[in-house]
């Protein structure tokens, strides 16, 4: 949901070649986010000028634009400032005009970056148009650029801050947004604020490091020995503190720094970062020093922020040798459900322990009900575990939508726990879900794939599922981990009950297991790809099961539609006879998800209803399922595993076919046309 990536340098000469490189990659890095246009600010020949070049698609057409671009590619600053922008359109089409940076006026003198939504645009819009403004996008965004202009014009003769400007102008503001200022008004220095849409900055000091900067790597590292819950500990937080960076000598030593939406565009240059909180607004002046203040000064919340050490490894967000992440990221599956499990299951125990929920168990066992609110994918997660987590807690789960929950205000009370499952941990219907829950007393519980997210930071307790970064828009391998993840915490949270312990034996058991059947089904790779061949041209399909596998159905139609472009719903078996079977004839695709569990002789009898209707299934069933003949019926053969946790190798085959028939129509698998994969926008 669009990307921001800026680049400052200071008292280490860096030619614009190193700049705009370094911007490029860090947007390449953020493409996922948004990939209809993108942007770039950087400083121009003089002190007063400010360079922008834009361009519709994605990052690499703007690099080939700025290639050709006659910038004199040597000149080279000892302090310079850049932004930069990759869109996912909210207001206005994609085109070069409607593209971030959108600046003030001709001569560039302020100009933005921004991640979110400005909802009362149209009135300010208006209103500076009266003043004699005029616009040159359909853009949200542009209003900010013209609004700090015109309160800069007002307020010229009397001295006022950079900082003290975008202050004013984001008063003004309604809706979401991370925002980067850059202005040739004040060389050197950038503002940065951030409410709704995630931004951290990164640090690097490239050598002799002061007596400031020794001191937040100590905390830094101690910081990274921290988990999830460990963070929250305030011991931690009292080691870890900072609002401000400067050079206690007041020397020029050389640093830089890494302003973007998310960590995987900072990574390559520094560890060492800093996550804005909602409501922050970061300056950096044109000597280097970095300071935070509150926006809103009344809210009495500290301005306090830790530096953490980041610990992916750069390799991870890279493609190796895979065409596409989303391919990759499929292919990780045997080492990203481990790496979920890894260190909380103790398999000759039978017991799990998921750190973060430790100290919450008792009050969770005692609560009411617990819902589970999330969107698209992570959704399904929920729904695919919603059964076992039942059985084994004998607490009552519903799970919601998160945008449909907050339509709706359904009630929430004191004695309620909410569990909000994001990969990104940013996506805005379910950050503003948790907020909701929140001020209604709930104890709210965080399952992200995002270390430092505004999820995990925001909830009382949580669970990173640790799949590692999952670049392709599409989301595979943190739906694996996010179910397995909730039913470790359904596993704990059931560890009290005698009643429960040849079951909860019999998942563990079934945990251990699992990387290696998620390979055997990895291997049948290309009987799948064989199958797409057949089906890639077709305008509809059917995906059909029930009970566990119900989930399964409506992950593996979403993963079609979104990649294929082929409409696919997901059918429960039991609503068959209630209206979809008027769809069935001997044309329409249906895949049916029939492992053997206690609802396989219902799925079977949907099975002969539809073959009594011409249709000619495809079936997703068990390797020794010998009810199937595979002369009459193609087959998908799976191994079998604990019915609860079955879903996680059922899903992968509806991930390589989509991803095969996606390629075959040729769709850029990893940047699906109008998607992004942080929905930070409502
Ligand atoms: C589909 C997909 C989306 C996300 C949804 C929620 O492949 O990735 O449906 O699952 O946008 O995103 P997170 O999990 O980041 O909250």
């Amino acid at each position: 949901m669009c990307g921001i990536f800026a680049y400052l340098s200071y008292f280490v000469e860096k030619d614009r070649r190193y700049v705009t490189d370094t911007l490029l990659n860090g947007l390449s890095r953020l493409e996922y986010r948004g990939y209809d246009s993108a942007g770039i600010a950087i400083d121009g020949d003089s002190e007063t000028e400010t360079v922008i070049v834009k361009q519709v698609g994605k990052v690499s057409a703007l690099r080939a634009k700025v290639d050709s671009s006659e910038l004199s590619w040597d000149k080279a600053y000892t302090v310079q400032t850049s932004i930069s922008h990759t869109r996912w359109a909210t207001h206005g089409q994609p085109s070069p005009i409607n593209a971030h940076p959108h600046r003030s006026d001709n001569g560039n003198e302020f100009t933005i970056v921004h991640n979110g939504i400005i909802t009362n645009y149209k009135e300010l819009r208006t209103l500076l148009t009266n003043k004699g403004y005029s616009f040159e996008s359909e853009t949200d965004t542009e209003i900010v650029a013209k609004l700090i202009k015109y309160v800069f014009d007002s307020q010229r003769g009397q001295h006022i801050s950079f900082t003290d400007l975008a202050k004013a102008v984001i008063k003004e503001l309604e809706g979401a947004f991370a925002f980067l200022f850059k202005s040739v008004h004040f060389p050197g220095e950038i503002v940065a604020a951030r409410r709704g849409s995630p931004l951290l900055i990164g640090i690097k000091a490239v050598d002799n490091l002061t007596a400031d900067f020794v001191d937040v790597e100590e905390i830094a590292n101690a910081v990274a020995a921290s988990s999830i819950n460990e963070d929250k500990n305030p011991a931690y937080a009292k080691r870890a503190q900072s609002r401000s960076f400067s050079r206690a000598d007041g020397s020029n030593q050389p640093l830089e720094y890494f302003l973007a939406s998310d960590p995987s565009a900072i990574i390559e240059h520094t560890r060492r970062v800093l996550y804005l909180e909602d409501d922050d607004m970061a300056h950096i002046s044109n000597k280097g020093d970095l300071h935070i203040y509150r926006l809103r000064r009344d809210d009495g919340l500290s301005s306090i922020r830790s530096i953490k050490t980041l610990e992916m490894e750069l390799a991870a967000i890279m493609k190796g040798n895979f065409p596409h992440f989303m391919l990759k990221e499929i292919y990780e599956q045997p080492e990203s459900v481990v790496n979920t499990i890894r260190g909380r299951v103790d398999f000759n125990k039978h017991t799990v322990v998921l750190g973060g929920l430790r100290n919450y168990l008792a009050s969770i066992r005692r609560c009411r009900r617990i819902v589970f609110t999330a969107c698209g994918t992570s959704y399904n997660s929920c729904l695919a575990t919603r059964a076992i987590f039942e059985e084994l807690t004998e607490i009552p789960v519903s799970v919601e939508l998160s945008s449909e929950f907050l339509d709706r205000k359904s009630p929430i009370f004191r004695d309620d726990v909410c569990v909000f499952v994001s990969q990104s941990g940013e996506t805005a219907d379910t950050i503003l879900a948790l907020r909701y829950c929140l001020e209604r007393g709930a104890l709210c519980v965080g399952i992200t794939n995002t270390v430092g997210s505004s999820i995990s930071r925001e909830t009382h307790c949580g669970v990173h599922i640790n799949a590692g970064p999952e670049i392709g828009v599409a989301s595979t391998k943190a739906y694996t981990s996010q179910y397995l993840a909730l039913v470790m915490m359904a596993l704990q949270l059931g560890e009290d009950r005698i009643s429960m312990t040849e079951r909860r034996r019999e998942i563990i058991n079934g945990l251990r297991e699992l990387p290696n059947l998620v390979k055997e089904v990895l291997a049948m790779d290309s009987n799948i790809k064989e199958l797409s061949q057949t089906l890639y041209q077709q305008k509809s399909m059917l995906v059909l099961s029930r009970g566990f596998q119900s989930a399964t159905c409506l992950e593996g139609a979403l993963k079609i539609k979104e990649l294929s472009y082929i409409h696919c719903e997901g059918i429960m078996a039991g609503e068959l006879k209630h209206g979809p079977l008027a769809l069935i004839d001997e044309h329409i695709p249906i895949i049916f998800v029939m492992t053997k569990d206690a609802h396989y002789p219902k799925v079977q009898s949907a099975l002969q209803q539809v073959r009594a209707r011409k249709g000619n299934p495809i079936v997703i069933c068990n390797t020794d399922d010998t009810n199937i003949d595979d002369a009459v019926l193609k087959t998908i053969r799976i191994p079998h595993t604990v019915d609860c946790l079955q879903g996680i190798l059922s899903i992968i085959p509806l991930q390589l076919l989509s991803y095969h028939m996606a390629t075959l129509n040729g769709v850029d698998v990893d940047f699906p046309r109008n998607l992004a994969k942080s929905v930070t926008v409502e």
